[in-house]
């Protein structure tokens, strides 16, 4: 997320409406939510250039503001609606300025964003990114501009992203959209649409793009990514996998997420045999209780997700494995609470991404079974399963003091300009002093120190 300055906002310009029908308008764009959401951004923005619009990161010299949003958890629609009051108050400083909401938030809120809510001009989902440039011009002229169709085919295969990262180092390569699974708790089927796969073909052109632009890293990403499929089993995900790393050694390989039920040994394997895909694996258990993983609808067992485990230990031993839990989900026990925290004491997760229950309106969760843990203690949960995740990955940090890894660096340290940081294999972050490396070398970097979210190291 970008932080702005409101008070840069420029005076009322009238000749705005003009521009929108002339295409010389300039997009500013404001991305939340998941990786994906920040690859459709870089999408986006490629349709809207395009089309005669500028890109401009700068918010006061935007013509048009786009959020592209989320869904997932009821705080982050809050967040967004923050966003949108906001911009409706710079709407009244700079007249012609058009706000537009697109991404889940879109799919999900549909016309209900413009016309009871009043807040924006255009809404678009996600699989309607194409007739973004068609629906400014509308909104500009002061008609409707809504379209939220999903699809079956859309995956965006031909168009070349725009990146907006700063560091031209990693990048996120989209490899698939929507997903099947209609887990218990979950709007991203309903958001997202249905599962499809793109061309291989394309993914594969894109990724050359990227490192004949000096990119080191890629990351393949899908809502389900061992799912990938194209014409019927051609291509799978271990396929897909071994042909990006192919193009280039030196092309770091990445991808998110993987699903338990669905990751192969397969898939293993080929992380196994290639130096370059990387040794980290993103396998969200949610629950460690059968019984409310059974209730969140996913499909797979405490034993299943124990076995999967065991095999990411015997085919990848030096792997990484993080995950995503939710805290009281409904009909969650203790005992049941206790199975979760159990089961990350047995994995000894590197790192987690933790969740309070939020109920999203026409989920199956919301319309058959009851929210029914007490506020207090989904907080009280969390923050146990919080507690333990930090002592697992102090754990688990302690353990690299005194190994080296090879880092690729992706920035200047926050903290101090003479410190970069940058990830392992296993997507640890590590510091180190800046001597004379730059933004986009691989450096040999032995680990010095650690705190719990970091490693400390020294250049070797
Ligand atoms: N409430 C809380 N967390 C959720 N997630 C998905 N839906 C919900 C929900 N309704 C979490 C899951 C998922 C991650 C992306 O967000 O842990 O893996
Ligand atoms: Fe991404 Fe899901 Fe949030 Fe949509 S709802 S932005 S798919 S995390």
């Amino acid at each position: 997320m970008q932080i702005i300055d409101v008070n840069k906002i420029n005076e009322p310009n009238t000749k705005l409406k003009e521009k929108y029908t002339q295409g010389h308008s300039k997009a500013y764009i404001e991305t939340y939510g998941c990786q994906m959401n920040v690859a459709d951004s870089e999408v986006v923005v490629s349709i809207l250039n395009k089309n005669g619009f500028a890109y401009t990161d700068e918010l006061n010299e935007a013509d048009l503001i786009l959020v592209n949003t989320c869904s997932i958890r009821e705080n982050a629609e809050t967040r967004v609606f923050n966003r949108l009051v906001h911009f409706k108050h710079l709407k009244k400083k700079k007249q012609g300025l058009l706000v537009g909401v697109i991404g889940c938030m879109a799919e999900r809120l549909k016309e209900k964003l413009l016309e009871e809510e009043k807040l924006v001009d255009l809404v678009v989902g996600p699989d309607a990114y194409r007739d973004l440039p068609k629906l400014v011009q509308q909104a500009g002229s002061g008609q409707q501009a809504i379209n939220v169709l999903l699809s079956r085919e859309e995956t965006y295969a031909e168009i070349s992203p725009v990146r907006l990262d700063k560091n031209g180092v990693s990048a996120f390569v989209s490899i698939m959209r929507g997903c099947d699974n209609m887990c218990a708790y979950c709007v991203v089927p309903f958001t997202r649409g249905r599962e499809r796969s793109r061309d291989p073909q394309s993914i594969l052109n894109e990724v050359q793009e990227l490192i004949d632009k000096g990119y080191k890293e890629v990351t393949l990403l899908g809502q389900n990514v061992d799912k990938y499929n194209w014409n019927k089993g051609e291509v799978n995900f271990a396929q897909l996998l071994e042909m990006t790393a192919q193009l280039n050694p030196k092309l770091r390989v990445r991808f998110s997420t993987s699903y338990p039920q669905d990751m192969t040994d397969e898939v293993l394997y080929a992380i196994a045999k290639y130096d370059n895909i990387c040794k980290y694996i993103h396998l969200p258990v949610q629950s460690g209780s059968t019984r409310i993983l059974d209730l969140m609808k996913r499909g797979y067992t405490r034993e299943w997700y124990m076995n999967r485990i065991t095999a990411i230990k015997n085919i990848i031993p030096d792997c990484a494995i993080s995950s995503d839990f939710i805290a009281g989900f409904c009909g969650e026990t203790e005992e049941d609470h206790k199975d979760t925290l159990s089961l990350m004491e047995w994995v000894g997760f590197d790192y987690s991404y933790m969740f309070k229950y939020s109920e999203r309106p026409n989920t199956y969760a919301a319309r058959n079974l009851k929210d029914d843990v007490p506020e207090d203690v989904k907080s009280r949960r969390l923050d146990e399963i919080i507690q333990v995740q930090n002592r697992l990955s102090l754990e688990s940090n302690k353990k690299d003091v005194g190994k080296t890894f090879e880092v690729l660096v992706e920035g200047v340290s926050k903290k101090s300009e003479n410190r970069l940081f940058g990830r392992n294999s296993q997507n640890k972050v590590i510091v180190f002093d800046k001597k004379d490396y730059q933004i986009g070398d691989y450096v040999q970097v032995k680990v010095v120190d650690c705190t719990s979210a970091t490693l400390m190291g020294e250049a070797v």
